[in-house]
C-alpha cells in the first residue's frame, strides 16, 4: 500500500516487465517506470536470444522494445512510462522527433526521453508543440535543467520531466544529490511546468534523501525498491541527513529561467558519454 504521507511518485527503473509485476506485488503500488537502451539490452528475453547466437534487425529490436513497453504500460495504466529514442552524437532533432512520435503512439501513457543536448532540446521543444510528453534525460548540470525549462515553456502540467543523474556524478567524485537539491531550488522560481525526476539512484540513501527534499518523482532500480519495502516503506523523518562521503559539493548557481534555451551552457561530458554508451548497447543487439 502507498504510504499515507508519500507525496513523491515512485517509478521503477528497468526493462523487464516481470520485475514490474513483482515490485507492484511487493509495494502494492507503482506510479511509473523509466526505460533506456541499456536497460532494454538487459531484458532476459533479449539476453536469451543473444546467448543462442541470435541478433535482431533494427525493426525487430524496435518491435521488441514496443512489446516490453506495452506490457509495462498495461500494468501501470494510470502511471507514466518513459521510452527513450535512439540518439548518438550525430542524431539530428528531426530523426529523434520522428522516433519519438512513433514511440508516443505505442501506449497511451508515454513520456518520450530525449537527451539533454541541443538536438534533443530542439526535438523536445517541437514535441511539446505537438502535445507530446517528454522526459529530458542525461541531465548533469543546473544550466542543462534551465535549458529544459526554457525549451519546454508552454507545456501542460505533468508533460515535462527532467532527469538529473545522481550516481554518475557520484562516480566521478561530485555529489550528485546536490544537483537534485539545486534544480529543485532553481525551479521554485518557475511556473512548475517541469518536474524533477531523480535518476541514477544507486543506494537507499539516495532514495530516502531524494524523498526528504521533495523530488516530485524518483526512479529507482528494483533492488532498492525491495530494500525500501523490507524496511516497511518508511518515510524519512525531519532528522534524516545525507552523508556525501567525501564527494565534492556542487554549488548552487543563481540562474534566471527567463532566457531562451540556446542561452544556457548545455554541454556536459557525461551527457556525451551517456549517449555513446546507450547507442553502443543498442547497436550491439543489431545484426
Ligand atoms: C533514468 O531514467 C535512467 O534510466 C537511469 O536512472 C540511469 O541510471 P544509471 O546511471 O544507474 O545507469
Amino acid at each position: 500500500m502507498r504510504p499515507e504521507h508519500l507525496q513523491t511518485r515512485i517509478f521503477l527503473d528497468g526493462g523487464n516487465p516481470d520485475e514490474t509485476r513483482e515490485i507492484i506485488g511487493i509495494l502494492g503500488f507503482l506510479d511509473g517506470q523509466t526505460t533506456n537502451p541499456t536497460l532494454i539490452s538487459k531484458n532476459p528475453g533479449i539476453r536469451d536470444h543473444l546467448q543462442k547466437g541470435g541478433k535482431f534487425s533494427a525493426s525487430e529490436l524496435l518491435g521488441y522494445y514496443r512489446d516490453v513497453v506495452k506490457k509495462i504500460s498495461a500494468m501501470i495504466p494510470g502511471g507514466s512510462i518513459s521510452v527513450e529514442v535512439y540518439g548518438d552524437a550525430s542524431s539530428p532533432a528531426d530523426q529523434m522527433l520522428s522516433q519519438g512520435r512513433e514511440m508516443f503512439g505505442w501506449i497511451p501513457n508515454a513520456h518520450i526521453k530525449f537527451p539533454t543536448v541541443a538536438e534533443g532540446l530542439k526535438a523536445a521543444s517541437r514535441a511539446i508543440g505537438e502535445h507530446m510528453r517528454v522526459n529530458m534525460t542525461l541531465c548533469f548540470s543546473q544550466s542543462q535543467a534551465a535549458a529544459v525549462y526554457a525549451a519546454t515553456k508552454g507545456a501542460g502540467k505533468g508533460d515535462v520531466f527532467v532527469s538529473p543523474f545522481i550516481g554518475r556524478l557520484d562516480d566521478r567524485g561530485e555529489s550528485g544529490m546536490d544537483l537534485i537539491a539545486n534544480t529543485l531550488r532553481m525551479y521554485e522560481k518557475g511556473d512548475g511546468h517541469v518536474e524533477v525526476l531523480t535518476a541514477s539512484v544507486r543506494s537507499i540513501d539516495h532514495f530516502l534523501y531524494a524523498l526528504k527534499i521533495g523530488s516530485p518523482i524518483i526512479t529507482s532500480p528494483f533492488d532498492i525498491l525491495k530494500e525500501w519495502a523490507a524496511g516497511g516503506m518508511a518515510l524519512p523523518g525531519a532528522d534524516l541527513t545525507y552523508e556525501p562521503k567525501g564527494l565534492r559539493p556542487i554549488p548552487f548557481e543563481e540562474i534566471d529561467l527567463s532566457g531562451k534555451w540556446q542561452d544556457y551552457p548545455i554541454e556536459h561530458e557525461l551527457t556525451s558519454k551517456g549517449m555513446e554508451k546507450f547507442s553502443q548497447d543498442w547497436n550491439s543487439l543489431i545484426r
